[in-house]
């Protein structure tokens, strides 16, 4: 595997100072991802009331076969691809389908994204796997890769995004898969509230601890910069 491109944005403190200024606080959602909240976060997938994960795992096993028998993608981009566990199937029909090359996972969390890429690279030798450390949420120069280009966006981390940071990312997102490319997004729909009251605050408080580790984020990140 060829060393990984570090595209990291700068110390986040500004990002975070403004955020909580603001007269609504807000925060970006990449400092739920240190190497702690990225761990915690993969326990969150496994909780019997976090449904996202299980059911867009459903959706990738019945649809990856049709996904690239209409692209024929050379290259699998990912966007925010963690722990890359559900793009197995999406690999795995890629390379039964003959088209796919190349995979570039793209993640802010260097750690996970590295170590994650590594396992990939192991079980798929004829891949080229090219990891990214890189923001979403600013312009992402990727190294070449073969077109056309499948370009995913799973786990409803868009969810996280607000509406206009939204609209520049799909633009962005376009932009890098190119005219002859396919876009794969998962987002979750309309449902019953109480269910995804459970889903995103379980019994277990495995959730609450995914937030609580925010303010030793924030705490770190404030060292740092001093
Ligand atoms: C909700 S998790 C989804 C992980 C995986 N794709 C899945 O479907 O389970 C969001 C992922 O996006 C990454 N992430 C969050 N903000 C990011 C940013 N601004 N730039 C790049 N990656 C980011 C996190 O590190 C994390 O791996």
């Amino acid at each position: 595997m060829p060393s990984p491109v570090d595209l990291s944005s700068p110390a986040l403190l500004g990002v975070i100072v403004d955020g909580l200024s603001r007269p609504f606080k807000e925060l970006p959602a990449r400092v739920l991802y240190d190497e702690t909240g990225s761990q915690i976060f993969e326990q969150i997938t496994r909780l019997p009331e976090y449904y996202p994960t299980e059911a867009e795992r459903s959706l990738l096993t019945e649809s990856a076969g049709r996904i690239f028998s209409m692209s024929s993608a050379r290259t699998l981009v990912e966007f925010g691809a963690g722990v890359q566990d559900k793009t197995r199937l999406l690999i795995e029909a890629g390379s039964a389908h003959g088209s796919l090359s190349c995979y570039q996972p793209i993640d802010i969390s260097a750690q996970v994204l590295l170590q994650s890429a590594e396992i990939m690279h192991e079980s798929y030798p004829a891949l080229d796997v090219q990891p990214v450390v890189g923001d979403f949420m600013s312009r992402i120069a990727l190294p070449d890769s073969p077109h056309p280009r499948l370009t995913c966006f799973l786990g409803g981390t868009i969810g996280n995004l607000q509406r206009a940071e939204r609209i520049d990312f799909l633009a962005r997102m376009t932009e890098m898969t190119g005219v002859d490319g396919f876009v794969l997004v998962g987002t979750d729909l309309l449902k019953d509230i109480e269910r995804i009251l459970r889903a995103y605050d379980d019994s277990a408080g495995v959730t609450e601890a995914f937030l609580l580790n925010v303010v030793d984020v924030i705490n770190a990140e404030c060292k740092t910069e001093l």
